[in-house]
């Protein structure tokens, strides 16, 4: 069932077109709410519409990549509104856009709506799509809504904050029919799709084992509290984690910096839990996404995961709390060992049963400025094998990864190089297969990091197993659940909407 048949079963088309004015009852935090779900009826693109996109987070990501990348497609979509809780980002974020497009497009006039409240852009009817450029453990609650408001979605990696979320958004979006691409923007990128689709069509033989490292990340933060800035809904930014009043006092280096000109700057957030679990699902939806594709069990997952960590030291007034160096394996069906080591360097290396290997990583790419620099001596090249021959293409390749029409008719290879430009156009076709990191496929590579953070929290070795999502172990099992703080939750958006998460989850 698409989305415009789901809504019109639900009764919901009647209801909009009887009350245009109706607010999509999304809100999770004091809004209007409607009566019934209500998402939106499904637009019809003519070859020169073009689809109104809202961005929702005006941090980092939004402006170093996912903004200026997306405002290159100016035939195909348009940025009409921005949202930040923080004023200044959100004013910045505007003026972003707004000067960009009047670059770009040899205006003067171009404007964009700012929001301070992502459920007032999501009221918005006029807009189709929105991309998700929040901190990790706003990623649920937020797609959950787009989802419901009948959005098409970018949603930044990892995919979720807790596996419970992932499962839920991507029913979800199976459900309405939404087309999801996330950031695991690797997919798109040619030595990691074409490494991928080597080992699938077995230029190394049967695969013993998969070596990847996510970097590694440093103690710092500040344990000192400072004031909440002017006009921060700080509240709101902790969302589903816990409030001020359970310890988590207001300091930049758990946010981010208030200095505009460092917007750039990795947020402390990033390595601080429950916000993020450090580079377990901050690298590890980019690498181990990689690691699950090659491996072709994008729809499922490993059976098992064992190993250790350290924990960043938080003497001495430091605030961050994630893990520092890790080892951990993964074991999938057939035996394969897939290890996460910090002694290995960045990237994901595929090693056959026979010896040979393909190596790939981002190589000269550096996208935000936290990216690792590319060592100087030619080591780490983007793509390496045991033997050069290895890396031959493939003439007819048996496991196609993606091999997508280009939306003008055109023939094309592969879709390997546009990952943003591969989501506008799955929205035109309207077609949620399209899109390279689709929602199931984003959920089950988070997962496998989720899973990772929770044998490091655990200390156990963790059995898993793919079809239920659960590991058998009560104490890791309680780590599956949705974060939920009063009216910062998935349930609640459900329930407003009319629609039980039990059903979903
Ligand atoms: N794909 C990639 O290569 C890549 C690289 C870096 C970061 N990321 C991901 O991008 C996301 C954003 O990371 P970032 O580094 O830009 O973080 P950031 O902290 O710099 O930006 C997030 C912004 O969201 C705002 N915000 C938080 N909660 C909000 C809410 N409820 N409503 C409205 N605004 C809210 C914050 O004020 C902040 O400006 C994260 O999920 C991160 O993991 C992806």
């Amino acid at each position: 069932m698409n989305r415009r048949s789901f809504l019109k079963n639900a009764g919901i088309m009647g209801a909009i077109s009887a009350f245009p004015s109706i607010v999509p009852s999304i809100c999770v935090s004091g809004c209007r709410h409607a009566e019934a779900a209500i998402g939106m009826a499904k637009r019809k693109y003519g070859p020169n519409d073009l689809i109104n996109v809202g961005v929702i987070g005006q941090g980092r990501i939004a402006i170093t990549m996912d903004m200026p990348l997306l405002i290159n497609y100016t035939g195909k979509a348009r940025i009409v509104a921005v949202c930040d809780l923080d004023p200044i980002r959100r004013a910045n974020g505007k003026s972003f856009v707004e000067k960009k497009y009047n670059e770009k497009l040899k205006v003067d006039d171009y404007r964009v709506d700012a929001y301070e409240n992502f459920e007032e852009l999501l009221a918005r009817k006029d807009i189709d799509a929105v991309m998700i450029c929040l901190p990790d453990h706003w990623h649920a609650i937020v797609a959950v809504s787009a989802i419901i408001a009948g959005k098409d979605v970018w949603l930044q990696k990892p995919f979720s904050q807790t596996i419970g979320e992932g499962r839920i958004i991507a029913n979800l979006a199976k459900k309405y029919h939404t087309v999801m691409q996330v950031g695991s923007w690797q997919r798109s990128n040619t030595q990691f799709h074409d490494v991928c689709e080597l080992v699938r069509n077995g230029r190394i033989g049967k695969i013993a084992k998969v070596e990847v490292g996510i970097g590694l990340d440093k103690a710092g933060g500040s344990s000192t509290p400072m004031p909440i800035p002017t006009g921060f809904n700080y509240d709101k930014w902790l969302g589903p984690t816990p409030s001020e009043a359970d310890g988590a006092f207001y300091t930049e280096t758990r946010v981010h910096t208030q200095n505009i000109k460092r917007v750039g700057d990795r947020p402390g957030w990033i390595q601080m839990a429950p916000y993020g679990w450090g580079m377990i699902t901050n690298w590890g939806a980019h690498h181990l996404d990689i690691a699950q594709w090659g491996l072709g069990f994008e729809d499922s997952g490993p059976n098992c995961v064992s190993g250790s960590c350290e924990w960043m030291d938080t003497t001495g007034g430091k605030l961050w709390n994630v893990h520092t160096t890790y080892d951990l394996h993964y074991f999938y069906p057939g035996n394969i060992d897939l290890h996460v080591c910090n002694q290995y360097p960045m990237g994901v290396k595929f090693i056959g049963e026979n010896g040979e290997w393909l190596y790939c990583m981002r190589g000269a790419v550096k996208v935000t400025p936290s990216d690792p620099d590319v060592p100087a001596n030619g080591k780490m090249q983007p793509l390496m094998a045991s033997k050069n021959k290895l890396l031959e293409p493939i003439a007819n390749p048996t496991v196609k990864l993606k091999e997508p029409e280009v939306y003008d008719g055109k023939s094309a290879r592969y879709n390997t190089s546009d990952h943003w430009g591969n989501w506008l156009d799955g929205i035109r076709r309207d077609d949620p297969d399209y899109t390279v990191t689709n929602a199931e496929h984003a959920h089950r590579s988070t997962s496998i990091c989720s899973l990772g953070n929770m044998c490091m929290k655990t200390g156990k070795a963790l059995n898993w197993d793919p079809k239920t999502e659960r590991t058998g172990d009560a104490d890791a099992d309680k780590l599956l659940k949705p974060f939920e703080r009063g009216p910062y939750s998935i349930a609640n958006v459900l329930k407003a909407n009319g629609l039980d998460i039990k059903k979903f989850a």
